[in-house]
């Protein structure tokens, strides 16, 4: 893009259209509606509990009978998608984490207990991977210290299946093994999902800033080792550009990038490479960051906008953030 200047100072004076509310309201480029937020929920079994979370204040794990209480609250804010990701008991995990295919799992019961009493009023979006089912924590199958690609695509393929058979209506691996979105695609067309979204999470980093979902969902202490042999390393930028384009070609309806705030460069690479929408996942670790800087006064609340426009300006078509709610309502 050119540059197209014409004048100089005193003609030119930016500051002119700064000058009142109005002026800036017109002339402002990027913008933030309910309609760019996702919100994420946890799940957790039994009955009555909305249970807090020791690294994520203010977020809180549901149990099905009270679940209705976030997701109305979801849809009266305009939130197009919640994200559902549950806590398993430790007893229900094992090696190769086979609670992710049992059709009466805390997912499968969330999924149809919403697409029941919301309809399509609110989109659904699932993780697929191992991670809250294995006893070991990682997000596929592990084998004398490997994790095992195209063992663990199988036990993916079918996760999905099983999930847009209960309803989900956007499937989303987010386990980095290589060639599951081609193949999860291949198989849904098979057995007539043909409308199912794929929302692949395309360009997820290994990074700390996941320490507090994994407390969330119990998969913390339960970790060995690191993710870096499948989620990519930090210090890349131009394998995101493969990434994207391998799950492009694969079936990927639309991509995340993931981290968030640290990642905004890779945001704006994936839009300016690739014609498709991109989502950008403001995950557990910035949210308790931010939330702990408004709680202890460093920062104020407005700083949760900012950082949210900062994805829109970067490419973003919108945000998966624990402040949707929040933000939504403060929007409206
Ligand atoms: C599981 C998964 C993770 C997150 C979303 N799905 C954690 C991980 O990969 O270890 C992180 C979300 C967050 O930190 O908010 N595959």
């Amino acid at each position: 893009m050119r540059m197209i200047i014409t004048g100089k100072y005193p003609n030119l004076r930016l500051r002119r259209n700064r000058k009142t509310d109005w002026s800036r309201r017109l002339v402002r480029e990027n913008t933030l509606s309910a309609n760019d937020l996702i919100l994420p929920i946890f799940l957790v079994e039994g009955i009555n509990k909305k249970q807090s979370i020791k690294s994520m204040p203010e977020v809180y794990r549901y149990s099905i009978d009270r679940l209705a209480e976030i997701v109305d609250k979801a849809v009266s804010n305009k939130i197009p998608m919640v994200a559902l990701f549950p806590y398993t008991n430790s007893k229900l995990k094992n090696n190769n984490g086979t609670e992710s295919l049992n059709e009466n799992n805390l997912v499968c019961r969330a999924i149809k207990f919403i697409k029941k009493k919301y309809k399509n009023n609110i989109g659904i979006m699932c993780d697929v991977a191992l991670d809250p089912y294995t006893s070991h924590g990682h997000d596929g199958l592990l084998y004398k210290g490997n994790i095992l690609n195209d063992k663990t695509v199988e036990i993916l393929i079918k996760q999905s299946l099983l999930q847009a058979e209960m309803g989900c209506d956007v499937i989303s691996p987010s386990d980095m093994m290589d060639g599951r979105i081609g193949e999860i695609r291949k198989n849904l067309e098979k057995h007539n999902f043909k409308d199912v979204q794929i929302l692949s999470y395309a360009v997820k980093y290994a990074s700390s800033f996941y320490g507090p979902f994994r407390n969330a969902v119990g998969s913390q202490n339960l970790l060995k080792g690191d993710k870096k042999t499948y989620q990519m390393d930090y210090s890349n930028n131009l394998e995101a550009i493969r990434e994207v384009a391998l799950d492009i070609k694969e079936g990927a309806d639309m991509v995340m990038v993931k981290p968030g705030m640290p990642y905004l460069d890779i945001i704006k690479t994936v839009k300016d490479n690739f014609k498709i929408p991109v989502l950008a996942y403001q995950v557990s670790g910035e949210y308790s960051l931010i939330y702990n800087g408004i709680k202890k006064n460093l920062i104020d609340k407005r700083t949760i906008l900012e950082v949210l426009i900062g994805f829109k300006r970067a490419g973003a078509n919108a945000v998966i953030t624990y402040f949707a709610n929040e933000v939504a309502r403060d929007l409206k």
